[in-house]
């Protein structure tokens, strides 16, 4: 019988394709792990193209671990069980110093020495696998499961880009057992909830849930979607090379065999050196690009490690140091509403009280009923309650499971609150308003405390609760009675003795004396801010011709546009507003006059900033308000006047154009540090 012939493999073809698996496994390599790609993915694609022609028209030299192979297989209907060789322990944890101090205690006392070598890392949050490598090829990789059996992911692990399926170097272990974690970058979390929302899918919790589901598919093919990432912590077996005597040692090794070890990880010694890495990690940790629950200090001589052995399923000679909880659940208690000083209504979820962060939490702003409805947040509902690092705490999202039978969708109120003026919500605007005006007290205290505010008046002592009892007993109806407070009536007051009702007076006193800049800032007008008032000033040097300018007038000012011109005129055309700027000059509150102020002195004034993509730890609008604050100017577009892009993730074209024109970009840490220096 005829057999179709197999066309001989040319040595060339097969030294090709060797040439092309290695290569494209190093520029995976470069991109995942290094995150510094040396060949545009152009380039790239057209190599895994060729590799992918080779292997087409020579099947018989398909190997599991081509590159190729990285795209998942057929899916399964189930996991096959694996037995760990050596199980898979877990760490004992420790949330306060005293808890590492008693750990260093007992290690020294197990191994009767003064001071003890650790090698200490991160703690991944994400999900834990084992690898193994037989003669430098990967042949399986496995779930932690209840650390003795765990699911083969073998298909599942293939897929991620940064674990190497075949190990690099001339002198490779003949047997390797890593074990590490599964984790997703925060930048890819970010990216793959966006896209899960565009499509209509199910949004992930966080980062780790995302990393454990994704590697949990049946079919590989989806896992291969996903972004994930991995660090190696250690090594359970190594065979057929020599063997490493420290902890680190091993890290080294693997990190020589191109396996990725986390970088931010070191040796130090004694309790001390635990300690200072712990409060180092903490300072880092919002800024780097991975979720981490904590730290592992580990015993770093591997001999040691033996002496000191286990304690039921965790080891005596590691510990788990954990970072306060950046996500806790809590209760809703109510759902507020605050009348702010421009009239905005303010959703406000009023919480049970609870520890996330390092903080007590009992109430977050939940923005405007727009988020409240994308949220879906209710009364009586359980929420996730979120604060990372220095950033206001925010409810992450509804337990739905726990929603109690009856609760009710959140409306805004038709009226105010506070003075029961009709709610208004316009067009193309997120926030509802109060029409009260300075009918409204809610919107008078707020106009006082901004008025007495350090960076407006500056009236020392005049605090939020004092304006609350003044505006609520009629003592004062504007920011113009203040001028008339006396000793006598001031004492009159709760909590107010003679002794601080004299001081406050004095503090009106010498208010009186201030500069222009800061008394048009103190107006409070709409969408002037410290930055604009102080344009304005320089621009006019004096009241009555800011008075006096028409919107095309306001218009000249740098800076000024139309939104701010409006703003201003409908201020300045409101009688009852004129006649209170009368009523404050005649009190005596001057300023220098008639010249323009002095150069600006706030720190990022002058400067342009462009934001584009999305930031991790605040907001758009939180990042314009911190910039605008410190006296930048946020620009909707990229032009040669900007100075500073900040780019997200997923920046978009305005990223091109800054590249182009040469503008300097930074990220989300680099314009938080020009903040950061600009507070001192
Ligand atoms: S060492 C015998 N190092 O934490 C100790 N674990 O509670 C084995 N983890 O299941 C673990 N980062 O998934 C170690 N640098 C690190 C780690 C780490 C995260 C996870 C791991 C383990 C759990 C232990």
């Amino acid at each position: 019988m005829l057999t179709a012939m197999k066309k001989p493999v040319p040595p060339e073809v097969f030294k090709k394709i060797q040439y092309l698996r290695q290569a494209i496994e190093s520029h995976n390599y470069n991109y995942y792990v290094l995150d510094t790609p040396v060949i545009s993915d152009a380039e790239f694609d057209a190599m895994f193209r060729d590799l992918l022609a080779l292997e087409r028209e020579y099947p018989e030299l398909l190997t599991p671990d081509s590159p190729t192979q990285r795209v998942g297989a057929p899916a399964l209907s189930a996991f096959e069980a694996v037995q760990h060789r050596i199980p898979m322990l877990s760490l004992s944890n420790a949330f306060d110093e005293h808890a590492v101090m008693e750990f260093d205690r007992r290690v020294r006392e197990g191994l009767e020495i003064g001071t003890v070598t650790y090698a200490v890392e991160p703690k991944l949050d994400g999900a834990a696998i084992s690898l193994i490598y037989k003669d430098g090829v990967l042949i399986q990789g496995a779930t932690r499961g209840d650390g003795t059996r765990g699911e083969d992911v073998t298909e599942n692990i293939r897929t991620v880009r940064s674990i190497p399926l075949k190990l690099y170097g001339e002198s490779v272990p003949d047997f390797l057992e890593v074990r590490g974690e599964i984790h997703m970058l925060k930048a890819d979390f970010i990216r793959l909830n966006r896209k899960q929302r565009e499509r209509g899918e199910k949004l992930f919790m966080n980062a780790r849930n995302a990393a454990a589901g994704s590697l949990r598919q049946l079919d590989s093919k989806m896992t291969a979607q996903r972004p994930l990432s991995f660090f190696a912590y250690g090594a359970a077996e190594i065979k057929g090379c020599p063997l490493p005597e420290s902890h680190s040692e091993t890290m080294r090794l693997l990190d020589r065999l191109k396996i990725p070890v986390c970088p931010e990880r070191d040796v130090v010694e004694g309790v001390k050196g635990l300690l200072s890495y712990y409060r180092r990690m903490s300072a880092a940790r919002e800024a780097l690009p991975y979720d981490m629950d904590g730290v592992v200090y580990k015993v770093n001589d591997l001999r040691q490690q033996a002496v000191l052995g286990f304690v039921a399923r965790a080891p005596r000679f590691a510990l788990a140091h954990k970072f306060p909880a950046e996500e806790a659940l809590t209760e809703v208690e109510e759902i507020t509403v605050q009348v702010g000083r421009t009239g905005t209504l303010t959703p406000v979820a009023r919480l049970k009280p609870v520890f996330v962060g390092g903080v007590t939490v009992t109430n977050t702003t939940l923005h405007n009923e727009d988020e409240v409805h994308r949220k879906d947040v209710r009364a009586g509902d359980t929420v996730r309650v979120r604060r990372a690092g220095d950033v206001i705490p925010e409810v992450a999202g509804v337990v739905i499971e726990k929603r109690p039978a009856e609760t009710q969708v959140f409306e805004m109120p038709q009226t105010c609150p506070v003075c029961r003026s009709q709610v208004v919500r316009l067009e193309n605007e997120s926030a509802a308003r109060c029409t009260g005006g300075l009918y409204c007290p809610a919107q008078v205290k707020g106009a006082v405390f901004h008025f007495a505010s350090r960076r407006a008046m500056d009236i020392e002592g005049l605090g939020e609760k004092l304006i609350s009892q003044l505006i609520d007993r009629q003592v004062i109806e504007s920011v113009a009675d203040l001028y008339r407070l006396t000793v006598e009536v001031l004492s009159g007051l709760e909590r107010m003795a003679e002794k601080s009702a004299q001081n406050l007076v004095n503090a009106i006193e010498k208010s009186k004396k201030t500069t222009l800049s800061r008394f048009i800032y103190a107006l409070g007008i709409r969408n002037v801010g410290e930055a604009t008032a102080k344009d304005l000033a320089q621009h006019f040097g004096n009241l009555e011709a800011l008075m006096a300018s028409d919107q095309d007038g306001l218009q000249m000012v740098p800076e000024v546009g139309p939104i701010v011109a409006k703003s201003l005129a409908v201020f300045f055309s409101e009688t009852h507003n004129r006649e209170m700027i009368r009523r404050l000059r005649a009190a005596g509150v001057t300023w220098p006059e008639g010249e323009p102020e002095k150069a600006q002195t706030l720190p990022l004034t002058g400067l342009t900033f462009v934001l584009t993509g999305t930031l991790s730890r605040m907001t758009r609008e939180q990042a314009k308000e911190k910039i605008s604050a410190a006296g930048g100017k946020v620009s909707g577009s990229v032009s040669k006047k900007t100075d500073y892009v900040v780019a997200g993730v997923d920046p978009g074209r305005k990223l091109e154009k800054a590249k182009k024109l040469g503008i300097t970009v930074l990220d989300e840490m680099g314009v938080l540090k020009l903040l950061d220096g600009s507070r001192e």
